[in-house]
């Protein structure tokens, strides 16, 4: 029996996944770019035993039987190929986060369940490595192997898609939870119908190429007014993606849109505050630090507002010795 825990840590993207063009190996249509939070981080412990005769995933205290363990046992699959092991595994996992509400909780899950998984099953992989094996789980999650900011390479192919760090200046991150609720349509159903359904997916794709070579200009500058200027304009690009599908999904409500006009009454006063939202309601606004309070009591009246900054890529706290870092 092996036993190795892992935490990881959700990441928002300011230049944004949406879109695959190999659903198999989980390949993005382009890059993209995000910062990893200090906050709401994901626990997820393994435990791989010859007596187990399937594998068993427990998420926040609960036993998972359909989507959730489906999608953890395939990805266990990937590992015990690489592995060579056919023993099953337990997977306890505990997130901070509210599941499934446009917090990526995905990308912090599969992150620390990559890490975690490696170890238990005797695999040495580099960062570069864990990044990509955690692209496999969910796509996102290949950036939250990275501390702070780092930039998703498209790639040429599964080598070559994987996340790594970006010199950036200090930013905060007020998150505005509006909803916690689970998000109506998953995010992998909805990239699906945009890449076949929204006559916008192709500028979409090569306007993404664009802003991402733009961000990373911006990131090199330090120049925090472009990098928010490109996060919202890139957002508000992909949510138009969105809903031009057929059928039309919308994942900002009156309320997020609300947190969009209080954020451009911010910057009309002389606040700069730049919003960016994922595949739900909820808003994650960028400031420079000495701005996050201000920006954070103006977002108050819309929802619950945690500050956050940039946080670790996803470790090993403890492997089949028990031994913490
Ligand atoms: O990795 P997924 O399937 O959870 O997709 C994430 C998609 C967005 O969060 C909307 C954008 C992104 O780049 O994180």
């Amino acid at each position: 029996m092996t036993i190795a825990t892992a935490i990881a840590h959700p990441n928002i993207a300011l230049v944004k996944y949406w879109g695959k063009r190999d659903e198999t190996l989980m390949l993005p249509a382009a890059g993209s770019l995000s910062l990893t939070l200090d906050a709401f981080p994901t626990t997820t412990t393994v435990r791989t035993s010859a007596d187990l005769t399937a594998d068993e995933l427990v998420l926040n205290g609960e036993t998972q039987t359909s989507d959730a363990f489906l999608r953890v046992t395939r990805f266990l699959d990937l590992v015990r190929g690489m592995a060579g092991s056919t023993a099953h595994a337990q997977v306890t996992s505990h997130n901070e986060a509210p599941t499934g509400a446009g917090l990526a909780s995905s990308a912090s899950g599969f992150a620390a369940l990559a890490v975690a998984a490696a170890a238990a099953y005797g695999l040495d992989l580099d960062r570069a490595a864990l990044s990509r094996l955690a692209r496999r789980g969910s796509g996102s999650a290949a950036r939250s192997l990275v501390d702070g900011v780092s930039v998703w390479h498209a790639g040429d192919g599964d080598d070559t898609s994987f996340a790594e760090p970006v010199d950036a200046p200090e930013m905060s991150m007020i998150i505005v939870t509006v909803d916690a609720a689970q998000k109506a349509v998953s995010s992998r159903e909805a990239m699906r119908r945009s890449a076949l359904t929204s006559p916008f997916y192709p500028a979409w794709v090569t306007s993404t190429e664009l802003s991402l070579t733009a961000m990373l200009e911006a990131c090199r500058d330090l120049d925090f007014s472009r990098i928010g200027r490109i996060t919202e304009t890139h957002a508000m690009r992909m949510h138009a993606v969105i809903q031009a599908c057929d059928p039309p999904i919308r994942y900002l409500s009156p309320t997020s849109i609300a947190v969009f006009d209080a954020i451009a009454a911010l910057r009309a006063d002389g606040v700069e505050a730049y919003g960016t939202a994922d595949a739900g309601p909820n808003v994650a606004v960028i400031s420079r630090p000495a701005d996050a309070a201000r920006v954070a009591k103006a977002l108050e009246p819309f929802g619950s507002v945690r500050i956050v900054g940039a946080g670790p890529g996803a470790r090993l706290v403890s492997d089949g010795t028990g031994d913490g870092e």
